[in-house]
């Protein structure tokens, strides 16, 4: 079997990530912040020595903003709704995922405004030029895709940044494709809100999100209950991470987001990198040579995530997705990707494409495979 799904979440995970957590649930799996028995202390501290691990990575200098989710849409629906309220202007791209589009939808039909502005055909990207003209009197938030999980172009956020800071508003990031694939800075990015899953390229179990919140922004809390604080008070308690925080975490998932951080921090991120962009050449230019395969590629191929759409000429992308699977065991994404935006944006709506995403696990060999089913499936329909 040759899994190449990994924008939509990884596999397989490193070892440390299964003995981690297998070993959590057998001898640490107390209630973390509830009470002061040894296990439920042990589990607390394993949720913030991840707390931490997070922090170093996006160089967040305090670690109580960085709140656990359930994955980036729960992360982005706490980020939005808990800031925006009628009346208020929002500033976004056209490439977002559904994720984005549909809290932003919610909120529009609540009275928010939205602008939504599209890349550059050419460059693929959205300019901080663009995007400082759409700035009106009530704008309050520009919010955007770190790389499309369609074409995965990476988006120049720090220049988003510097033009959020100079009006004053608010800036946050979905970082879904790009945390663990490439390196993101919140102090140096002027970014408020960073929204990111922790079980696509942090390596941990599906069911792990992060939602920094940075000192500039207070959010409502979406979500009120338990916290293991402040227990004699009715009203949810205003400190952090506590106040967006109820409920009983996803210790064990945090447990193994731990270990897939540490992971990337053993290994280090450059070599991550250097290798995911490896197998994505090699994969690139595999795919460009076999007549009828249409690709759908960023000028700059040094600023993308690894993630490659493309087509087969006289095929449906759902139908080759499929023939990968049950005819080669090989598991690619087939279709729309959660981003019917996107795809309308680079002119593949309704049908969508054909995702491979590469992993920092898979092997040379793995791509080679792939490449020559792809090429057989292609030559089949033009004999046929
Ligand atoms: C760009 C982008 N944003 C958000 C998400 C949603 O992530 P999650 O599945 O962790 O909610 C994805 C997932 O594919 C994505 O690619």
């Amino acid at each position: 079997m040759i899994y190449l799904d990994n924008a939509a979440t990884s596999w397989p995970k490193p070892e440390s990530v299964y003995r981690t957590m297998d070993d959590f649930l057998r001898t640490k799996g107390g209630n973390p912040g509830r009470g002061s028995n040894s296990m439920a202390l042990a589990a607390g501290e394993t949720v913030e020595e991840t707390r931490r691990l997070v922090a170093r990575l996006i160089n967040a200098s305090e670690t109580n903003r960085v709140i656990f989710t359930l994955n980036c849409t729960d992360a982005l629906n706490l980020g939005l709704k808990g800031l925006l309220k009628p009346g208020d202007h929002v500033i976004t791209d056209s490439i977002r995922h559904n994720s984005l589009v549909r809290p932003l939808k919610k909120l529009e039909v609540h009275g928010v405004k939205i602008t939504a502005l599209s890349p550059s055909p050419d460059t693929g990207v959205v300019s901080a030029r663009d995007i400082e003209a759409a700035i009106t009197r009530v704008t309050k938030l520009i919010v955007v895709t770190h790389a499309s999980n369609v074409n995965g172009v990476i988006q120049p956020i720090n220049e988003y940044g510097i033009v959020a800071r100079r009006h004053h508003l608010f800036f946050m990031v979905d970082a879904a494709q790009t945390l663990g694939k490439h390196p993101v800075d919140v102090a140096a990015g002027n970014i408020d809100l960073l929204a990111f899953s922790g079980h696509k390229g942090l390596f941990g179990p599906p069911g792990t999100g992060v939602l920094f919140i940075g000192n500039r922004v207070n959010l409502d809390s979406v979500r009120e209950g338990g916290t293991g604080s402040f227990s004699e008070r009715e009203e949810q308690p205003d400190i952090l991470p506590d106040k967006y925080e109820s409920g009983t975490l996803n210790s064990v998932g945090i447990s193994g987001l731990g270990a897939g951080l540490k992971y990337i921090f053993d290994e280090s991120l450059d070599k991550i990198v250097a290798h995911e962009k490896f197998l994505t050449d090699k994969l690139i230019a595999g795919l460009s040579h076999i007549p009828g395969v249409n690709l759908y590629l960023p000028e700059d191929l040094s600023r993308m995530v690894p993630v490659v759409s493309f087509n087969i000429k006289g095929y449906q992308p759902g139908e080759v997705g499929t023939i990968l699977d049950q005819s080669f065991d090989i598991k690619v994404r087939a279709g729309l990707q959660c981003a019917p935006a996107a795809h309308k944006t680079f002119g593949t709506f309704p049908g969508g494409t054909v995702r491979i995403s590469p992993g920092y696990l898979n092997l040379a060999e793995e791509i080679d495979l792939t490449v020559k089913a792809v090429e057989r499936i292609a030559g089949s329909r033009k004999l046929g």
